[in-house]
């Protein structure tokens, strides 16, 4: 693995290199990103992973500083990759202005997770656009589990880098069903568990849809089970795949979304599913 922190030295090494894998992460790396590292490397030779904890994204400070950063035992997990290029650019290569762009992202981006964090999507794709043409990779690799982000980047990129192929990688749990997440290091053991009772209660809304019942009433009905447990539930929603918008009875390729806070630390996760008959 080759460790790089300036804008100089990656251009180096990528200099001549064409189809570059890249998955760029916020660090405290976990089987989730690994698994993307693992799929990147299955499609090229030349793949570089980033460690960038981006200021622009998050709402408080309160939640920047307290994201966990494990920069040592996130360089010893990857140092098990051969070639792999490691890149962990600081601030002042990242951001050397002061000045934060104001991007025109579909009305999506103001809802779901848009509306509980005014301007996150705006910081993610700031920092996707600055990654995007430092390192123009042919391929890059998003956890699906951040569902909304992998939507709103495979737009910009369709508008604004239409060579870049964006793919999905699917969501690893935990035993208990939790998404991994490099939140989840927030949580006491006890706590770790009853964490993935969003995801319990995202399968149960599921399970229950597709048997024929009300959704809305089984939505309701889970994030009071759920705030009866402690949840403060931002949302939880069912949406079209294809543009997470409402979808209407003719709708089969749908995901639900969720998002809340349980013990100060704010969870999100997704099912994609399938119902009824296809249009
Ligand atoms: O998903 C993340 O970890 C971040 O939002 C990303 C894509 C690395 C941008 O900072």
């Amino acid at each position: 693995m080759d460790k790089v922190e300036t804008i100089r030295d990656i251009h180096e090494l990528l200099l001549n290199k064409e189809n570059i894998a890249f998955v760029p992460t916020m660090g405290n790396l976990h089987e989730g990103h690994l698994s993307l590292v693992d799929k990147a490397i299955s499609i090229s030779k030349t793949v570089v992973v980033s460690i960038f904890v981006n200021p622009a994204q998050f709402n408080s400070s309160k939640d920047l500083e307290s994201y966990p950063r494990t920069p040592d035992r996130d360089i010893k997990l990857l140092e098990q990759y051969k070639n792999l290029i490691l890149f962990m650019p600081n601030l002042k290569e990242i951001y050397p202005e002061h000045t934060n762009n104001l991007y025109d992202l579909p009305p999506i981006s103001n809802d779901l997770c848009g509306k509980f964090r005014p301007g996150h999507f705006n910081g993610v794709i700031t920092i996707i656009d600055k990654l995007f043409n430092l390192l123009m990779p042919k391929s890059v690799i998003f956890g699906k589990k951040d569902y909304q982000q992998l939507f709103l980047v495979r737009h910009f990129a369709k508008h604004n880098y239409p060579k870049i192929k964006i793919i999905g990688g699917e969501t690893i749990r935990n035993k208990d069903g939790l998404a991994m997440s490099s939140r989840n290091n927030l949580f006491t053991k006890e706590n770790l568990i009853n964490a993935a009772n969003l995801y319990k209660a995202l399968q149960n809304i599921v399970n229950q849809a597709k048997s024929g019942h009300n959704k809305k009433s089984i939505i309701g009905d889970n994030i009071k089970h759920l705030e009866s447990l402690g949840w403060d539930i931002e949302y939880i929603e069912i949406r079209k795949i294809s543009d997470l918008s409402e979808p209407s009875y003719k709708d089969s390729q749908l995901v639900i979304l969720g998002a809340g806070i349980f013990k100060g630390v704010r969870l999100i996760d997704s099912i994609e599913f399938c119902i009824g008959q296809p249009n």
